[in-house]
């Protein structure tokens, strides 16, 4: 099988290799990580069981199936919950340096409030991580992935400030109970996704209010955010010795023409699809991008309402979030191509009139099984350049990077994918961007949303239709494990 495997991918590859003209292997740095992620929905399922509370995804795909692709839930899912020890045991196959994952909010804290801890979600997650460690993996854990107690969305959920203290209580109940063995933390995944799609459209909590609920879930995430980095700063840091980061996604934006106006639109995506959590956390001034600040206001005034959309940090606010992580956590997958709008301003609130912009991509690029992914490597390398340039070259931890395709364990493409992303961001290192290790998403197939099961991007393959949620690894499982174990793409073809 390995055998068969390795000849197929050398055929992929060595024509990519001459079209790069790389003669040498690629090899990354001596402590350059490599890992996969996942995210507790996505896979855990045990959606009711040992006390966990009702998150806003449980109560969505419950009560609107019908805004799910194939009208499932992840109320099972892999069942992850059951097979900790299975999914460990992959990992080590693996033979990567970390695993990324999320803890759920509700199966900690049922109501979302820390008066009441459940000790079955303290005791589950605390039995991966010292799984992960006997087998020397460092659990790197997302606190947020989009996974809100419902019993908070009730009262608004990432709408409300008080949302902001809610989830400093949750992160000292995480930090305590977690803090002593995991060392890299994570507080938010991909704010820019759960505010615009959750808030702003229709992924749960389906707010469908574009251009205003949106701004005020980045507003409170923002302060959250802040919060909890400053309180890890204060009480914990000194004890545990860990580091605290955000995880943002961002596609390239690339100007569809060479006309000045493509090009000045193509900023203008980068600022409202990535500046928006960015700037005000990574960049020298803090705030708002004033691209956002200056765009919402005045149409917000030709709207006719009382004050701007976006609403505005005070002066300790702008302090506390700028600088407020150690690292950043960097989704990207694929490309956009950005053209000038047609300036038109409509009476209803909405992000894509702030932004004023076009989004296509290239029908040239190849698909993937996601309609938004498309495979454009040179992409990868420009956003690295442009975070380096614009954010003072931070330390970057690639937190997500990967490909959905229908179900196949002899999944080419995947490889092929890895191959030339991985060669991108290998460019991206020699150009001088600081990049500490990189996370394949997604280490086991999972429910994708809105997508439901229909979009498979994990190594391994999940057979949803047996008891035990059989896991098989696919032909990228193999190249993975390679490229983990040597640090170096693996050139089979030699
Ligand atoms: C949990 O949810 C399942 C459906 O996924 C249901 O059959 C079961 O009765 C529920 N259990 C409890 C304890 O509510
Ligand atoms: C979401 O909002 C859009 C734009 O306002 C509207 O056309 C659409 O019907 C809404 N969808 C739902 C399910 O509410
Ligand atoms: C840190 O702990 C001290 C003492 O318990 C407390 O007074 C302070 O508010 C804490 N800091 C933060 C940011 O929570
Ligand atoms: C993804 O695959 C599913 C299952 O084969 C299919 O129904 C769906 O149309 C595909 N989506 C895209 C965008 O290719």
């Amino acid at each position: 099988m390995e055998i068969k495997y390795s000849v197929i991918v050398a055929v992929i590859l060595v024509p990519w290799l001459k079209v790069e003209g790389a003669p040498q292997r690629i090899c990354f740095p001596k402590h350059f990580m490599f890992g996969v992620g996942t995210a507790a929905y996505q896979i855990e399922g045990a959606w009711n069981v040992s006390g966990k509370g009702e998150s806003i995804w449980d109560h969505y795909t419950h009560y609107h199936p019908e805004r799910i692709f194939d009208h499932s839930s992840a109320d099972v899912a892999a069942d992850s919950y059951h097979q900790l020890r299975e999914d460990v045991r992959l990992l080590v196959e693996l033979g990567v340096q970390h695993y990324r994952f999320s803890i759920s909010w509700p199966r900690i804290l049922p109501m979302g409030l820390s008066n009441d801890v459940n000790e079955d979600g303290i005791r589950y997650y605390g039995a991966l991580i010292d799984e992960l460690l006997a087998h020397n993996i460092e659990p790197m854990v997302t606190m947020y992935h989009f996974d809100l107690p419902q019993s908070l969305q009730d009262l608004g959920g990432w709408t409300n400030p008080i949302i902001a203290d809610y989830f400093l209580d949750y992160a000292r109940v995480v930090f305590d109970h977690f803090g002593d063995r995991v060392k890299v933390w994570f507080t938010f995944n991909e704010p820019l996704s759960f505010c615009h799609d959750g808030y702003g459209g229709l992924d749960a909590p389906g707010a469908n209010s574009s251009g205003f609920e949106a701004y005020l879930c980045g507003h409170n995430v923002l302060r959250a955010h802040g919060y909890t980095y400053r309180l890890y700063q204060q009480n914990y840091s000194h004890l545990q010795r860990g580091v605290v980061g955000i995880v943002l996604d961002f596609a390239w934006c690339e100007p569809a023409t060479t006309y000045e106006g493509d090009q000045r639109a193509a900023e203008a995506a980068r600022q409202f699809r990535f500046g928006w959590f960015a700037h005000p956390i990574f960049s020298s001034e803090g705030d708002y991008p004033p691209i956002m600040r200056e765009r919402i206001d005045e149409i917000s005034r030709r709207q006719h309402f009382p004050r701007s959309r976006l609403p505005t940090f005070t002066a300790e606010e702008v302090t506390l979030i700028r600088g407020s992580s150690d690292f950043l956590g960097l989704n990207h997958y694929t490309t956009y191509l950005i053209a000038q709008g047609n300036g038109k301003i409509y009476p209803q609130p909405s992000f894509k009139t702030d932004m004023g912009v076009v989004v296509t991509q290239n029908q040239e690029w190849p698909k993937a099984n996601s309609s938004w992914l498309r495979v454009v490597p040179w992409g990868f390398r420009r956003a690295l350049n442009y975070i380096r340039q614009k954010y003072n070259n931070p330390p970057v931890l690639v937190t997500e990077n990967g490909i959905s395709l229908e179900r196949s364990n002899r999944d080419v493409r995947r490889v092929g994918y890895l191959a030339s992303y991985l060669s991108a961001m290998y460019a991206a290192m020699s150009d001088g961007c600081d990049v500490r290790g990189y996370t394949y998403w997604s280490f086991i197939d999972t429910f994708e949303w809105t997508s439901g099961f229909s979009e498979r991007f994990g190594l391994y393959d999940v057979d949803y239709s047996s008891a035990s949620r059989k896991r098989t690894p696919r032909l990228s499982a193999s190249y993975f494990s390679k490229l983990a174990r040597t640090r170096c793409l693996p050139d089979s073809w030699n």
